[in-house]
């Protein structure tokens, strides 16, 4: 039976909802599935990361594709070039539309990376996925200016599809790469608590500025009502 959100005549538009992944950062199935039903007039995209990919595994990404969503399966991959790409081609196996790898893993990696996604998806026939480089983590404070565009460049180079960059660094990746995707986290409402994102951008910020997916977590998995937290959110681009 459909949840309330479902039924529900709230919502972005259906193009605007593509744009939309809802970091789903918990460590159990029955609640990032019931969170995400709840949110899928706002989200298209589920993005899993490391904690709930270690709690719950490839049953997380079924659950998610079965509840109506493409898959962030945001596992930053970064090893040898031949583990990444088995573990690559795994993820294009379980349906993932998109899949994370650190670029400092370099040119050799990204490629292999990208080989084994594609192929995995391919051998189950499904469409091709995107392969999404991570530019620099923003965490780490030491990282150089040049960084952002210099691995962007490698992430070409290797075929990703698609970038992670903070939305400072949007202008310059829109500029040197339009056809890339770009992955923007760190949304906020404007004033809004910004936990440890150091610069967070609101939705249309982010959008007027060329960002392809917004990737959205604590500002609303957070709130008391994550629903009424995701209708404020995009107030202004809804
Ligand atoms: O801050 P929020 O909960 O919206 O984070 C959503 C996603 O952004 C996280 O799942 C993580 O991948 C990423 N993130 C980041 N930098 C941080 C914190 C989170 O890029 N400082």
């Amino acid at each position: 039976m459909p949840t309330k959100a479902e039924t529900s005549t709230e919502g972005l538009a259906p193009e605007l909802k593509a744009k939309m992944a809802l970091a789903l950062d918990v460590d159990d199935l029955v609640e990032a599935v019931r969170l995400a039903r709840q949110l899928s007039p706002w989200f298209g995209v589920a993005k899993i990361g490391l904690e709930l990919y270690t709690a719950a595994g490839p049953d997380a990404v079924g659950a998610m594709i079965d509840s109506g969503f493409d898959v962030f399966l945001d596992l930053k991959l970064h090893d040898i070039p031949t583990t990444v790409r088995k573990a690559a081609n795994v993820c294009g196996a379980l349906g993932a539309s998109y899949l994370t790898m650190h670029a400092h893993g370099g040119t050799d990696m990204l490629r292999a990376g990208v080989e084994g996604f594609h192929e995995g998806a391919r051998n189950a026939g499904l469409t091709e996925p995107t392969a999404v480089a991570i530019t620099v983590l923003t965490s780490d404070d030491d990282a150089p200016d040049h960084i952002v565009p210099n691995r962007l460049r490698l992430a070409v180079e290797a075929g990703c599809g698609g970038i992670v960059c903070s939305g400072i660094n949007l202008k310059d990746a829109r500029e040197m790469s339009p056809r890339t995707l770009r992955v923007v986290p760190g949304i906020r409402a404007d004033g809004a608590e910004r936990h440890d994102q150091p610069n967070p951008v609101s939705p249309s910020q982010a959008l007027e500025a060329g960002a392809d997916l917004l990737v959205i977590g604590r500002a609303v998995t957070l709130a008391d009502d994550p629903a009424v937290a995701a209708k404020e959110l995009f107030t202004d681009i809804g």
